[in-house]
């Protein structure tokens, strides 16, 4: 399929049908989100995937009892850090130095920006921002999923303190931001298969200068 048609083909499925995702395809989807830019390239987030059915039954209640959560075959929690410190960015340019083959000196003014950058910004600035790129990682999973002929259904709609608390993410120094349920649409009971896509018209969408 190529790009547009893929993305008229999908849509935020409500019922899935339960058939599992075949594994190459979701180590694809993953790939294409691990290659999601990010702000300095931080890539300020984890992205926790949930195969397993136990799992996912106890994360439904946590989703206000999404039938995606279990009928679908993966759930990708989107999980973005809690703090943007030192650390972090440290390792940052660990990765950098150890991928590119260049010496971590090297990277001090751009290390000074991104710590610059982050001491303008309040705990709550840095968690929002963080929050933003988790988003951005799941635009690439939509795309990827679309791409795939896998469905996806994006998910806002769960408690996150529940889904942090059931995932143990508040020890990994994360919070869940978004989510993403992969699987296969039940054409034959979800009301939205034939639904017409609504967007913005493009001249209500573009404002050319
Ligand atoms: C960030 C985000 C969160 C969403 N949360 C949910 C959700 O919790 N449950 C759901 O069924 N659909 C959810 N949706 C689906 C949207 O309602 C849907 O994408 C939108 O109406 C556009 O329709 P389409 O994706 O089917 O083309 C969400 C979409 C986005 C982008």
């Amino acid at each position: 399929m190529k790009l547009l048609e893929a993305l008229q083909w999908r849509y935020a499925v409500k019922k899935m049908n339960g058939t599992k995702i075949p594994a190459e395809k979701l180590e694809t989807i993953i790939e294409a989100t691990r290659l999601a830019p990010s702000g300095f390239g931080l890539t300020p987030y984890s992205i926790i995937v949930v195969e397993d059915e136990e799992t996912r039954k106890k994360l439904q209640p946590a989703f206000y009892n999404q039938s995606q959560v279990v009928d679908g075959s993966v759930v990708i929690v989107f999980a973005a850090w809690n703090t943007i410190s030192e650390k972090e960015i440290a390792e940052y340019m660990q990765e950098i130095a150890d991928q590119r083959g260049v010496a971590v000196d090297t990277l001090k003014d751009f290390s000074a920006a991104i710590s610059g950058s982050f001491k303008n910004k309040t705990p709550e600035q840095a968690r929002v921002w963080a929050d933003k790129q988790a988003y951005l990682a799941l635009g690439f999973s939509l795309v990827a999923a679309a791409a795939e002929e896998i469905d996806a259904t994006p998910m806002e709609g769960f408690a996150p303190d529940a889904v942090d608390e059931i995932l143990g993410l508040k020890a990994l120094g994360l919070h869940s931001t978004v989510a993403l349920t992969l699987g296969f649409r039940d054409a034959a009971n979800d009301y939205l298969v034939n639904a017409k896509k609504v967007r913005r018209t493009t001249d209500k969408l573009v404002i050319k200068k």
